[in-house]
């Protein structure tokens, strides 16, 4: 056989022990050829590809970012091309799919995210023997336990949570931490329960700013100084919106959020009269070397996706469920967002461990609260839009 394997959307520590498993497991196991694209799907639509070998994938277990590059404005059926101040969008599945033909392709690997479930999807009911495997920082795919990448970028934000709390003991300050994450909370929460944060804020349960101000007060009269926050960058107030850094018009989900924990910030400094400082840590976490764990389970998901292909199981996402890896229709998780459900066992032991999360406790368990709304489709939840500079 001989397969093609792309990386899409945004990259995450991982990517490359993937690419590593895939195309040693293809060779060594196998005996099949790999074609690695470059920049995601715009490698495929542009015929931009090497080959890979056993050379080309050593070294890579320990480096981040991918080797193969990657885009997230690359989707095959919706391709921005500049014209004059803006873009037209034209629909490049059919070279997608001529591509594929005339490299005598039996299957192509996508390693990426919702957007690029979706768009591999798309290319599968076309034709193309499509294999997942589940990447992002955000751990929000359907389908999958965990995503590789989100292990590193729990572990640097958590580094970072350490060393803000040093510094906000010496100054007796309220510090706020913001994490990447996206619409969902996976990040904050785990992150900033690993951190020992006082205060967790996700964009799954809307807070109230009275309710944080008041434990941050609890705390002071306790003799408890300091106090740190950690905030998804999807986070909102009740009846409030998530805010809104950029607006990326040629990427399939134009939304870049950020600047909640300024926001949050100086209501908090105005209400309590602490000094209150924030640090929005961003691409910080996506970067660098993978971690041991998203090290072993990029090897497992590309060894899989490699045996699926073998089997000739096509148009599935490798997945992880409990400690078994199994693997679910790519149609069923594309496009979808999976979030942090409010009896998840990290929401009770926070809680057991009197962590705020933003809203009394009391109303965090009443069935019928808004609050409990989990949004399945990431679209639906931006009906107002609040743009910051
Ligand atoms: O999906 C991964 C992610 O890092 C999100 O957490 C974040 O909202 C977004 O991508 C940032 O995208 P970009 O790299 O385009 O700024």
């Amino acid at each position: 056989m001989k397969i093609g394997v792309l990386t899409g959307g945004g990259d995450c520590p991982g990517l490359n022990p993937v690419i590593r498993s895939v195309v040693k497991t293809a060779i060594n196991e196998f005996g099949f050829s790999v074609t690695g694209f470059k920049d995601g799907f715009e490698g495929v639509i542009l015929n931009n590809y090497i080959n890979l070998d056993n050379n080309s994938v050593s070294g890579l277990l320990s480096r981040g970012g991918t080797i193969l590059g990657s885009s997230n404005k690359a989707n095959p059926f919706k391709f921005p091309i500049p014209q004059n101040d803006g873009h037209v969008y034209l629909d490049r599945s059919p070279e997608v799919i001529a591509n594929y033909e005339r490299l005598g392709l039996d299957a192509l690997v996508v390693i990426g995210g919702d957007g690029t479930m979706a768009a591999g999807s798309g290319l599968e009911e076309l034709g193309i023997n499509m294999v997942g495997v589940p990447k992002t920082i955000d751990n929000d795919l359907l389908g999958t336990d965990q995503t590789f990448g989100f292990d590193t970028a729990v572990t640097t934000a958590t580094d970072a949570i350490d060393k803000i709390h040093t510094t906000a003991s010496s100054h007796h300050r309220v510090m706020i931490v913001e994490v990447m994450g996206r619409y969902a909370g996976w990040v904050a929460l785990a992150s900033g329960v690993a951190g020992g944060a006082d205060i967790i804020l996700l964009p799954e349960i809307p807070y109230d700013l009275n309710v944080i101000c008041e434990k941050i007060k609890e705390r002071n009269r306790q003799g408890k100084n300091f106090s740190i926050v950690v905030i998804g960058e999807g986070a909102k107030p009740e009846g409030g919106s998530m805010v809104i850094s950029k607006m990326v018009e040629t990427s399939p989900d134009a939304i870049r959020l950020g600047g909640i924990g300024n926001q949050l910030g100086a209501q908090i400094e105005g209400l309590t009269e602490i000094e209150t400082r924030v640090t929005i840590l961003g691409h910080v976490i996506r970067g660098g070397s993978p971690t041991a764990y998203d090290r072993i389970l990029g090897t497992h998901f590309g060894r899989e996706a490699v045996h699926l292909i073998a089997n000739k199981q096509f148009g599935r996402m490798v997945v992880l469920k409990g400690n078994k890896f199994d693997s679910v229709p790519i149609k069923d998780v594309a496009g979808k967002v999976r979030n942090v459900p409010l009896d998840c066992p990290l929401i009770r032991s926070a809680k057991s461990l009197g962590v705020c999360l933003g809203i009394s406790n009391e109303s965090l368990e009443k069935p019928n609260n808004p609050n409990h709304q989990i949004h399945e489709n990431k679209i639906n939840q931006i009906e107002e839009k609040e743009v910051t500079a």
